[in-house]
Order: structure tokens, then sequence, then C-alpha cells
């Protein structure tokens, strides 16, 4: 480390102490990991400010996909203006930050570099301490934006387009992994299907609107897998059913009822994330399950969940449906509650695309 990085972080640290001492802080955060070009400014972990959101969705969907190269540059072209949104919707200026908050992993790795820069850069040029946060802890933290109080201990169920997990969230900086899927992730696999059903990206939202004219037990998407007591996943199987139906159907001449594979589709995959899900959060008696990632945004998975939870008398959570996708607020409040426990990061750190959660 220099002399001049040195002097940044022992700047950080002690500004650090002080915000502990007080207990309060308003975070700009910053989340580049993979299509949105995101900021906001969170006040105390809880209170939204502004949010940012710049989606590349239109760039990437001629493609039927995220081009990285292509994000990268996009978020090099909007991360500034974005900021400036944030700070502007805020009603604030740098100078009312506490904290600089950004995504350094999981996602794409030239996409979190962009944002990762930025945020050194800022920490660099005002001397605020940089909270380096973990995009699934984001996600889990859109619930503490939507319920005012919900805190830690909870089991989480977080699905997404890169992540599929059941974790127990132990505390705000603390995850123990329950279950994993062994291949796609959820979202993934809603992509994919959606692309074989010719649905424009991202699929996911996409195949929900469409299984809603369709019959959920018209089909029976079935993976072998899923059916032991452990919590791991599998969504390959299912998707690889649907490619097997759609193409025995051609050869065999049929029309295919697409609406019909939809609503199949999306209840296969969403009986086997609630089913273990509410099982995880039964076993580890907190009595609260909360649900993350992209597609919490799934209204019949949202329903699944509710349910089956409330049978079993466990608290619901869902995030609002404007902090179920990629947002800087989210990230905002992760944040807070690292910076509270101590964890700034000097300027050393990479993005990684790869980070494990717990
Ligand atoms: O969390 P997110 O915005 O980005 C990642 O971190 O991956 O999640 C995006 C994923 C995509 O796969 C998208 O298709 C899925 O979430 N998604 C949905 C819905 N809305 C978003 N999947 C099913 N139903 C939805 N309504
Ligand atoms: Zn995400």
């Amino acid at each position: 480390m220099t002399t001049t990085t040195m002097s940044y972080f022992d700047t950080a640290r002690e500004r650090l102490a002080a915000l502990q001492e007080r207990g309060k802080a308003t975070v700009l955060s910053i989340e580049t990991s993979c299509d949105e070009t995101a900021a906001a400014l969170v006040k105390n972990g809880r209170q939204v400010l502004s949010n940012a959101v710049y989606t590349q969705i239109p760039i990437h969907r001629r493609f039927g996909g995220v081009v990285p190269e292509l994000a990268s540059r996009n978020h090099v072209d909007q991360v500034g203006p974005v900021v400036e949104s944030a700070l502007t919707d805020a009603g604030l200026t740098l100078e009312d930050v506490d904290a600089i908050a950004v995504t350094g992993g999981p996602g794409l790795v030239g996409a979190l570099l962009v944002g990762v820069s930025y945020a050194k850069g800022l920490a660099f040029a005002t001397g605020k301490p940089l909270v380096n946060t973990h995009h699934i802890l984001g996600h889990i933290a859109a619930n503490y934006l939507t319920f005012s109080d919900l805190v830690p201990p909870f089991t989480c169920l977080v699905a997404s387009g890169g992540h599929s997990h059941i974790i127990e969230v132990s505390d705000y900086d603390r995850c123990l992994l329950l279950g994993r899927t062994r291949d796609d992730a959820a979202g993934e696999a809603y992509d994919k299907v959606a692309r074989v059903l010719e649905l424009p990206y991202p699929g996911g939202p996409e195949l929900e609107k469409l299984a809603q004219g369709g019959d959920p037990h018209a089909i029976r998407f079935h993976s072998a897998f899923n059916e032991g007591e452990g919590f791991d996943m599998s969504f390959s199987g299912l998707k690889t059913a649907v490619i097997n139906h759609l193409s025995n159907a051609r050869q065999r001449g049929e029309t295919v009822d697409r609406a019909d594979v939809a609503a199949s589709f999306q209840y296969a995959v969403n009986t086997i994330l609630s089913d273990k899900a509410v099982r995880a959060a039964q076993q580890n008696g907190h009595g609260v399950l909360a649900l993350a990632g992209g597609v919490s945004a799934n209204k019949n998975l949202r329903q699944m969940l509710a349910e089956k939870a409330a049978r079993r008398g466990i608290r619901f959570c869902c995030p609002d449906f404007k902090y179920c996708t990629d947002n800087g607020a989210m990230i905002g409040s992760a944040a807070f509650y690292l910076l509270m426990k101590g964890h700034i990061a000097d300027l050393s750190f990479n993005a990684v695309p790869y980070l494990p959660i717990a």
C-alpha cells in the first residue's frame, strides 16, 4: 500500500469510528453487477432517500441476453449520471454523504469493475469510508427496506438470475448456506425456458405473463433430484423436460398451448423453491422466512410461499416490487449494517465474479 492510500484509510477509519459511535449514517451506494446501472442514498439502513436505476434491458434485448462487453461499456457511460441523479433526487451533495458502498461481487467482472473503480475514486477523493458489499446481502436487505421491524435471524430464499440459495441469515453480516442449486439458477431456468417459448429477454417476467392464461396442472414437469430431504435444488432437468415436450409435440405435428407450458413450468419451479424454503424455515425455528432476488417479483412464487408459510405459522416477508430486481437501495441498506459492524475496505480490493455468500 502506498503512503497516499494509507493516509486515505486512516482518515476513513477515523470517520468510521465516529459513525459507529453515532449509530447513524447516510450511504451513497453503487450497483453495476449486471445490466442495471444503479445508485441510491439510504439513511440508517432503512430509509430510502433516492433510488436511481438506469436499465440496460432494451440494449441487451435484441441479443436475447446480457452481453458482458456491452454491459461494461454502458456502465462506464451511465455510472456518473446515475450517481448525480441519486444525489439530486435526494436533495443532497457529496458533502452530506457519510460513506460510499459498492457491489464488489458476485456478478460480471467487467461490469462490477466499473462500479468498484468509480466508488474507489469517490472514496479516495472525499476520504469517506468505503464498504465492499456482497450482491446477495443486498438482495436480502431489500426486505429491511420493506419491513422496518425485520431483523436477523431468519431464513431467506434467494432466487435470482445467478443464484438460488436457501440461507440462514444469522446476522446482518453472517449467513449460513443451507442449500443451493446444483446447476441452473431459478431465474436462469426461467430465462432459458422463456427463450425456447420465443419470449423476449428478460424471460422471467414475460413467462409469468404468459403463464397467467395457462393451466399449471396441464403438463407435469418433474425432476427427481428435488424430491430428496436436502435443501439443494436442480432446475436444468425441468428446462430439458420443457425442451423435450416441445420437440416431441413438433415431431408429432401437435400444436402446443404455450400458456399451459409456461404455467406448468412456473408451477414446477415455484413448488420446488417454496417447499424447500418453508421446510428450511421450519427446521431453523426462527419463525420468519424472507424471499429475495429478481425472481421474488414472481407473484405466483410470492403467493405459494405466503400460503405454505402461513400453514406452518411462519411469518413471510418479500420485498416491495421496486426492490426485487437489481437496485442501489438494497446495497445501501446492506452496507449500513456492514459499516456499523466495522467492515470497511481499503483501496486494494478487487471485483470478484464468483463470491461465496457464507
Ligand atoms: O436479481 P436480478 O435482478 O439479477 C441477478 O442478480 O441475477 O434477477 C434477474 C432474474 C432474471 O433471471 C429474471 O428473469 C428474473 O430475475 N425475474 C423473474 C421475474 N422478474 C425477474 N423471474 C420470474 N418471474 C418474474 N416476475
Ligand atoms: Zn441481483
